[in-house]
């Protein structure tokens, strides 16, 4: 599903600030794995994570998702990529504070040319699949932080995409909460999701659906 090959990120590229953030990587992601990339903080983990979502580009190499060659995708073919292939879950959530959980999770499906049906259909769908339909319309504010980001997870799955990459999403929940995620995660998993999660969260070494760990150091895998 997904290629890596001979991956650099140069962050101020040319000039004296120039920093390798990733070097040389290779890797390779199976459809259906569930990968778990590691390291302590500054290793790369997020930067490469925004290559495969296609959110930047790398500074040399290949990334091929799918077939496609992510990584040479002019910017308006790269967000139909996201939108089409990739749910992204942040340690932020990044979500739109005044309005309601549903209203955030059809954000995706705004510009898919769907009807409104279908887009209605599928927000009560995703929400279901993330445990955060009781709060659909319950503006983001006024939310837990475990609620928030089940609506996260909800807005990540409503266009049901086949990658879905989470960066440190349990940074910010508790062991309940976190043990919640990883169910949804399991169940992602069982539908034939591909996952990468990057975390240092030490919860997720103890999962047996894990299908391999990448560690991560210096920008390198190691
Ligand atoms: N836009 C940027 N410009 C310059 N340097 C950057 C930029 N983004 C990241 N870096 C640097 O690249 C390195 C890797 O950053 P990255 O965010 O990928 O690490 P990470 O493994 O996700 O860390 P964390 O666990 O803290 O989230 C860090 O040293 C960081 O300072
Ligand atoms: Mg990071």
């Amino acid at each position: 599903m997904i290629r890596i090959e001979g991956v650099n990120k140069i962050y101020n590229e040319g000039t004296a600030q120039a920093f390798d953030a990733l070097k040389s990587i290779n890797m390779q992601v199976n459809k259906g794995e569930l990968i778990i990339l590691s390291g302590v903080s500054g290793s790369g983990k997020s930067t490469l994570l925004s290559l495969i979502a296609g959110l930047d580009k790398p500074s040399s190499g290949k990334i091929i998702v799918n077939g496609e060659l992510i990584s040479k995708l002019p910017d308006l073919h790269a967000s139909a990529y996201r939108a089409e292939t990739v749910g992204v879950i942040f340690q932020h959530f990044n979500l739109l504070e005044s309005l309601s959980v549903q209203e955030n999770v059809m954000v995706p499906l705004i510009n898919s040319g769907l009807g409104l049906s279908v887009i209605k259909e599928m927000t009560q769908k995703s929400m279901k699949m993330s445990v955060i339909e009781h709060k659909a319309t319950q503006q983001i504010s006024l939310l837990s932080g475990g609620e928030k980001q089940r609506c996260a997870i909800a807005r990540a799955l409503v266009h049901e995409p086949k990658l879905i990459l989470c960066d440190e999403p349990t940074a910010n929940l508790d062991r309940a909460n976190s043990l919640k995620f990883i169910e949804i995660l399991h169940s992602l998993h069982k539908m034939g999701k591909t996952i990468i999660v990057a975390t240092h969260d030490p919860l997720f070494e103890e999962l047996d659906f894990v299908s391999k760990v990448i560690a991560m150091e210096d920008g390198s895998i190691v």
